[in-house]
């Protein structure tokens, strides 16, 4: 571990919310001696209630845990009427799209037009509290005024990102018996068109029969099919809407949004999350790590199809009153300074980004950063996959210009935001480490028992008491919630959320995240679980036995590695492209792999069970150091290391 340590830049601590690690352990603190406390006092002093809450945490139902019970409130008032007053002629959302493109849209006017899509919502599609619409969405800010104004109405939005298949967004309409799909006929990347609704046409060719209409964007109008009667176009209809809606009075624990995520089998899962917990933490961690404030101007690069774009482009943001730059295209596009020139042009004051499209940019353009002015940038951040030493200070020296924090921020999509993180202004950081848990984030290493493992021992990452954004169940199935979150460790007897993830503390009781300990996989970020994706393949009729793993990789952290035997007599000629489409088709280009090695056979135990550190040890060309001999039939390892060879050679 890096014995590295970077003190807060003194400057930028007298000015920040929390200035010193004094007052860190002084919020911390306040959270153990009085859990309860701590958080009334921030959700009374950050939300506007409409009905006040009669109890801050009920646990009686544990792991259903209801937080602010019986508050009302919407998560729409909370980004955009109660700013009106004093930041209606702010800017909310700052636009650049793929061709530099640029709008602004002010507070005032993204009311406005939320407020006309909500109508539109309600008068043209019966859309109400509790239906579920489903997006399909490019960056394009109609993609947030659309959440918006589900979040008004009252309606759960289940955003799929747009590099899914049509196969994965049909398995996820039909799980969420979503009414509405919303679509654009596309968009541009990389100075292109690309269309998008030809996608949804063939999800529901598919299936996803709970779908009664398909509202279009137009955004580059391209030519694109029409189903009369079903499609409807966006741009004509919402002309006509008035711009005034009353919001809907939600419960604290009504459902904001479901967004699908990958475990360790092989349906994804519906990742529920609520109103009034989800934007407190949304609104207080923008506060607190990105310390955002005054005419900031805040750039988050995820897509809001994954959980970063939806808390921090959209929700963490608006409730923060700040200014959030969204971007259409890639950021090395036309060039590999395309992002440090939107950082130049619209005076970005925090750049927030994954650590593949740092390694990109990196090795792309290692001297693209100084020929432009940064000095508007005050903090850095990573977020969705462990950082390496080499691109953390290239990011910290070259784009930081050594004097921005790096906030290296662990969280996921069920914890709905920032869990583990420095805090700009009072965490001396260390290169590629998570630091400390937020203040109020009762994060513990641990074993399966409770028990604390040592300094430099890795353990189970857990989060040992409830938190108020987090997932409150899996939709349609609060089995699976208690089995996959809640059921791998106990503290003091109770049941305490499992993360997924592995973590060690250093001497200095840092936490270092080491990755996931379950069969998921991250690729540049993307996750994925490794049973998906043999389900995947194994739709195919030439295959008889399939095993994913995932292999580490230089820019994009970890890349997808597939072992095939196929049925005797199936022709073997081309079979990683033919296996890739299948992947394509069935989940999405993210899904495609770079290995694809077909063999005889896997190595098994006489019970059956795959012994995939086997797998691993030679996708990776390491010593196998595991005992073969009770393997199944063990003259198998030698024969795979030989197809892997060839594939390798
Ligand atoms: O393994 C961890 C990794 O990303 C997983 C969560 O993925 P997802 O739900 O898609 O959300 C990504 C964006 C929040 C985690 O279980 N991960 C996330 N942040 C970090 C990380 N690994 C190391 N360091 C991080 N900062």
């Amino acid at each position: 571990m890096s014995k590295e340590v970077f003190n807060p830049n003194p400057e930028f601590s007298k000015q920040a919310r929390v200035k010193s690690m004094d007052e860190y352990w002084e919020l911390q603190n306040r959270a153990k001696d009085d859990y309860e406390g701590f958080w009334d006092g921030f959700a009374k002093e950050k939300i506007d209630w409409i009905e006040p809450y009669n109890k801050v945490l009920d646990e009686s139902k544990a792991p259903f845990y209801k937080w602010f019970v019986d508050g009302k409130m919407n998560v729409c008032n909370q980004c955009v009427d109660r700013h009106l007053k004093d930041k209606g002629d702010k800017i909310a959302i700052l636009f650049e799209g793929d061709k530099g493109d640029v709008e602004k849209i002010t507070y005032n006017d993204l009311s406005k037009r939320v407020n006309k899509f909500a109508n539109l919502l309600k008068e043209n599609f019966g859309i109400k509290k509790g239906d579920r619409v489903v997006l399909y969405m490019p960056m394009i800010p109609e993609a947030a005024i659309a959440m918006l104004a589900c979040a008004r109405v009252g309606a759960i939005h289940s955003i799929v990102f747009g590099g899914f298949s049509a196969e994965a967004l049909k398995d996820r309409i039909e799980d969420a018996s979503a009414k509405l799909v919303i679509t654009a006929d596309g968009a541009f990347r990389k100075g292109k068109p690309y269309l998008l609704k030809p996608v949804v046409d063939e999800a529901l060719s598919l299936g996803g029969k709970s779908i009664e209409a398909v509202l279009v964007v137009k955004r580059n109008n391209e030519e694109i099919a029409w189903v009369d009667g079903r499609d409807h176009n966006f741009n004509e209809l919402i002309e006509a809407k008035s711009d005034i809606c009353d919001f809907e009075l939600m419960d604290s624990e009504d459902p904001l949004f479901l967004l699908y995520t990958s475990g360790s089998t092989g349906k994804p899962k519906g990742v529920q999350h609520s109103s009034a917990g989800y934007i407190l933490w949304a609104q207080m961690t923008m506060e607190w790590v990105f310390d955002v404030k005054g005419d900031d101007i805040f750039w988050c690069t995820a897509d809001i199809g994954w959980i970063t774009g939806h808390t921090y482009i959209v929700y963490g943001p608006l409730a923060a009153g700040t200014t959030t730059l969204m971007f259409e295209g890639v950021p090395t596009y036309p060039d590999a300074g395309r992002a440090w020139k939107m950082v130049e042009t619209h005076k970005v004051n925090q750049f927030y980004t994954a650590p593949t499209a740092i390694r990109v940019l990196h090795k792309m353009g290692e001297n693209e950063p100084s020929k432009y002015d940064l000095s508007s940038l005050k903090v850095l951040g990573t977020v969705g996959e462990p950082i390496d030493p080499p691109a953390w200070k290239w990011y910290y020296e070259a784009v930081g210009g050594s004097k921005c924090a790096i906030v290296d921020t662990w969280w996921q999509t069920e914890t709905g935001g920032h869990m583990i993180s420095p805090i700009p202004g009072a965490t001396p950081i260390k290169p590629a480490c998570a630091t400390f848990a937020l203040p109020g984030i009762m994060a513990e290493i641990i074993n399966s028992d409770g028990e604390p493992k040592e300094v430099g021992e890795t353990g189970l990452l857990c989060i040992t008491k409830p938190w108020p954004s987090m997932i409150r169940t899996i939709w349609n199935d609060d089995e699976r919630y208690v089995k996959s979150y809640f059921s791998d460790a106990k503290k003091d007897g109770k049941a305490v959320y499992f993360s997924g993830d592995g973590a060690v503390l250093d001497e200095d009781n840092y936490i270092t995240i080491t990755g996931r300990v379950d069969d998921v996989i991250n690729v540049s970020g993307h996750r994925m679980g490794t049973a998906e994706i043999e389900a995947a393949v194994k739709k195919d009729d030439s295959v008889a036995e399939v095993a994913v793993i995932g292999v580490p990789h230089e820019i994009k952290g970890e890349s997808i590695f597939i072992y095939v035997v196929l049925k005797d007599g199936s022709n073997s000629e081309d079979i990683k492209s033919h296996i890739n489409s299948i992947l394509s088709d069935e989940i999405g280009n993210i899904a495609k792999a770079d290995d694809i090695v077909e063999v005889p056979g896997l190595p098994k135990t006489r019970s059956g069970k795959i012994m995939r550190r086997i797998l691993r040890a030679i996708a990776k060309g390491e010593e196998i150091t595991q005992d073969t001999s009770t393997l199944e039939d063990p003259s198998i390892v030698a024969k795979i290391e030989d197809a892997v060879a060839k594939v390798k050679k």
